[in-house]
Formats: C-alpha cells, sequence, structure tokens
C-alpha cells in the first residue's frame, strides 16, 4: 500500500546488490511512496549483482561508485545534481563488508590492513558520504539520512569481529554529523539497528543461522524482515519524522530490550 509519502522527494540509495539486499527493499518501497531515486554500487557489484535490474525496474540511474573513494563520491554528487536539478532529500548508506570476516580471522588476530579496509568500507564511507555531500550543497534543507546498523556495536558478538568496532564508529559519525548538519541545515541523521537479515553481507558472518534462529526465539515479535526495515526507513526519510535525529533506532522485534527468552531457557 503506497500513502504518497515520499511524494516529490528525490533520494540516493546506496548498496542494493540483489533481491535479498535492504536497499533494494528501500528503494522498492520508496519509489511507491513517489520518491524519484538515484542507485549507486560499487563497480564490481555492478558486475556481478542485480542494481542494473533494478534500475531500470524503478526508472532509476545508476551511478558506479566505491564509497570508500572521495573521487566516486563526488562524481555521485555531480550526477544526482544533474539529474535531480537540485540537492537530494534523502540518502540510504547500507554498505558493509569485512574482509577479516570473510577470511575468517578472528577479533583476536586480526590483520590491521584488513581491519582498515572494514573501517573504510563500513563506516568512513558514511563521513565521506555526508562530508562530500555538504562541501557540494547536494543535501537539501530538512533532508533525512539513515545508516544500518547492528547491534554488536553494543553488545559482544563474537563472530561479528571488526564489523562491531565499524558499527560502533558509524553509529557515532551518525551522531556528530546529526549535530552539524541539523544545526545547518535541519537535516535529521539517524541508524536503524536491524535485526539478523539473511542477505549476502549478513549470511558472510560465521554462524549466522544460528545468531539468526537465536534472535528470532529472542525477539517477542520474532526478527524483523527486510522489507519491515523498509517500512520504517520509509516513514524516517518522510516529513512525520521531522524531530528525529542522532538516534539509534533498534528494528529488532525487540531483541535490544529482552534478558532472558524463556523459550532459549528450556
Ligand atoms: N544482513 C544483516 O543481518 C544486517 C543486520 C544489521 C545491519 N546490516 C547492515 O545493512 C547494510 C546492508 O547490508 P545487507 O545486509 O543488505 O547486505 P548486502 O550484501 O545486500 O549489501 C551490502 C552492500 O554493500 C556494498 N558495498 C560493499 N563495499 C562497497 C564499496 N566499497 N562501495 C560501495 N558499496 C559497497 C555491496 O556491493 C552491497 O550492495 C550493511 O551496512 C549491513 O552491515 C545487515
Amino acid at each position: 500500500m503506497s500513502y504518497g509519502l515520499l511524494k516529490g522527494k528525490k533520494g540516493i540509495i546506496t548498496g542494493a546488490l540483489d533481491e535479498n539486499s535492504i536497499a533494494w527493499h528501500v528503494a522498492v518501497r520508496a519509489h511507491e511512496e513517489g520518491a524519484q531515486l538515484l542507485l549507486t554500487n560499487a563497480p564490481v557489484a555492478l558486475r556481478l549483482g542485480r542494481p542494473k535490474a533494478l534500475a531500470e525496474q524503478l526508472n532509476a540511474p545508476l551511478v558506479p561508485a566505491d564509497l570508500t573513494q572521495v573521487s566516486d563520491i563526488a562524481n555521485l554528487y555531480d550526477e544526482a545534481l544533474r539529474h535531480f536539478g537540485g540537492p537530494i532529500d534523502f540518502l540510504l548508506h547500507s554498505v558493509g563488508m569485512s574482509p577479516n570476516v570473510r577470511k575468517g580471522k578472528p577479533y583476536t588476530d586480526l590483520d590491521y590492513d584488513l581491519f582498515q579496509k572494514t573501517l573504510d568500507v563500513s563506516a568512513i564511507s558514511f563521513h565521506k558520504l555526508l562530508s562530500i555531500g555538504r562541501q557540494k550543497a547536494a543535501l537539501a534543507r530538512g533532508g533525512s539520512i539513515v545508516a544500518l546498523s547492528y547491534i554488536a556495536a553494543q553488545r559482544v558478538f563474537p563472530k561479528y569481529s571488526d564489523m562491531s568496532d565499524a558499527k560502533a564508529l558509524l553509529e557515532s559519525i551518525a551522531r556528530m554529523f546529526g549535530y552539524f548538519l541539523g544545526k545547518e541545515l535541519g537535516i535529521r541523521v539517524n541508524i536503524v539497528s536491524q535485526s539478523p537479515t539473511p542477505t549476502t553481507a549478513g549470511t558472510g558472518i560465521e554462524g549466522f543461522q544460528s545468531m539468526y534462529d537465536y534472535a528470532n526465539k529472542m525477539s517477542p515479535l520474532g526478527n524483523a524482515s527486510a522489507e519491515a526495515c523498509a517500512d520504517f526507513i520509509v516513514v524516517l526519510f518522510s516529513d512525520l519524522t521531522r524531530a528525529v535525529t542522532m538516534q539509534t533506532l533498534y528494528h529488532d522485534g525487540g531483541f535490544s530490550a529482552m534478558g532472558v527468552a524463556e523459550e532459549l531457557l528450556k
């Protein structure tokens, strides 16, 4: 069902790799709500994933950008400004990757070059997106920016390894930029901390299925789906949440407030 929540709004969606991606669902829902979109993903994802199919489905331009590269981000905003004829009203950061996790390096024995890569791709890319967007006057007054996190930023999930540190940094960047962009332009910056979700990034974590099942049993509402996450994010992009900023908002079926679930005790 569409409520026209994003009618007349323009936004950039990063990270839609395939039909399972959280960003894919956000793009589809934002389009249904009347938004005009520009999609972006890493050049390798354009070759191996399905972003082109989504861009065709939504009639949206697709701009390749490695979000660790300042020049790629600058080009992304130039394309967006040209395409929309002005600044964007919303932005989704939906990007994460840890080469340490991919190579099975335990947290106690990280490869430090790879650790830097994890932080760059998964957190500092958000700083770069906001900083360059601000410099280029590509972020509209009163806009809304959302990035995705996981509760391992606050609590220990051993196999999440250095992604936990990346998410803690990402959440801090959201608070800091939330202050500056709020003061200057009335822009909101929030984090959505999502349940385990079966995507390429999610299932790359060792023991994903066990973590998924555990969280599902622990959460009174069960795990939140990617579709439900997209609904929530669309509301955050809309004018209905115009006083919410600098928050980590848990979209997790209640998991973050639980101590113990009777079902798991048995
Ligand atoms: N899946 C989960 O369980 C879960 C839970 C909480 C939060 N998240 C977060 O949600 C976000 C989206 O992940 P997802 O689960 O939809 O997985 P996904 O694999 O579908 O999306 C990750 C995206 O990051 C992109 N990416 C990686 N490196 C990049 C780079 N250098 N430049 C540009 N893009 C790059 C990939 O191409 C991909 O599209 C991530 O931040 C992830 O950490 C996921």
